[in-house]
């Protein structure tokens, strides 16, 4: 029933899951893929039965970067006035947690559309990059900045400037990868890791994506007091209280997100 053409979108419980399917192009994100993704995004934050989303590809290629054939003919007025890259914003914006699960290349707009998501799980077949100097342009979906804080100055100035891939091994070593697993564990991982975040309180889930974000913008001491008015403020929630309360009966907590 959804109109989706480059994707295949789909609820496994309380977790969203949206699989990219462009697999000719290796899941190259054209205008109609992230127009696409941007509404699946939409679609799954206003449905209160999801708490989380996974975001996945093929076997092959998580995404092998923005569409080259449809970018090769723009020229700079038509990049500008269409402000080429913003429709990213309608999916960082979304505040439930995301897991983009990466099995095998996450190269340039892939990479970067990986590091949108809020955490990475890898299969060992996954090789990260940001090839797009070996065109003669430059990551232009965030990748310069979210490269640079997931792996520091050094490794990403490395990828970024030889447009060399990195395997999943030496990404989670940089901290830009959670966890690696076996190919054929990858999405379930993800899927199990997304069903255990929707089944806290989605408030208290929220409040922690929330704070966790300020830390890349923030002073240390801006973000702190951030995180301690966040804190003191689930006391307000009736979640805190039955959390607590099931703790101390030694049962299981029945979360209301209120
Ligand atoms: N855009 C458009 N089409 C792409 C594509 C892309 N980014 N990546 C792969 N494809 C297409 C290929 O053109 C090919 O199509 P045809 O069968 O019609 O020729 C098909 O997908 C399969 O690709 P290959 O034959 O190249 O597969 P391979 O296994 O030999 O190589 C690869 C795989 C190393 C990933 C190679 O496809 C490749 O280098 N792709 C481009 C990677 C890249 O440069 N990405 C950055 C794009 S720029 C960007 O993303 C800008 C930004 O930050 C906003």
């Amino acid at each position: 029933d959804a109109p989706y053409e480059t994707l295949l979108v789909e609820t496994r419980g309380a977790v969203g899951l949206i699989t990219l399917n462009r697999p000719k192009a290796l899941n190259a994100l054209n205008a109609r893929l992230i127009e696409e993704l941007a509404l699946a995004f939409e679609a799954f934050e206003a449905d209160d039965a999801v708490g989380a989303v996974v975001v996945t590809g093929s076997e092959k290629a998580f995404a092998a970067g923005a569409d080259i054939k449809e970018m090769a003919e723009k020229t700079y007025a038509e990049a500008f006035l269409e402000d080429f890259g913003a429709g990213w914003r309608r999916i960082t914006s979304c505040r439930k947690p995301s897991i983009a699960a990466v099995a095998g290349y996450a190269l340039g707009g892939g990479c970067e559309l990986a590091m949108m998501c809020d955490v990475i799980f890898a299969a060992d077949t996954a090789k990260f990059g940001q090839p797009e100097i070996t065109l003669a342009i430059i990551p232009g979906f965030g990748g310069t900045q979210r490269l640079t804080r997931a792996v520091g100055k050094a490794k990403a100035m490395d990828l970024i400037l030889t447009g060399r891939m990195m395997d999943a091994t030496e990404a989670e070593r940089a901290g830009l990868v959670a966890r690696v697993v076996a190919p054929e564990r990858l999405v379930d991982e993800a899927v199990e890791a997304a069903a255990k975040i929707a089944s806290f309180s989605r408030v208290a889930v929220l409040a922690a994506k929330e704070a966790v974000n300020v830390a890349q913008e923030a002073s240390l001491a801006e973000g702190v007091r951030f995180e301690r008015r966040a804190f003191q403020a689930l006391f307000a929630t009736d979640d805190q209280t039955e959390g607590m309360a099931a703790f101390v009966e030694k049962r299981k907590p029945a979360f209301k997100n209120r």
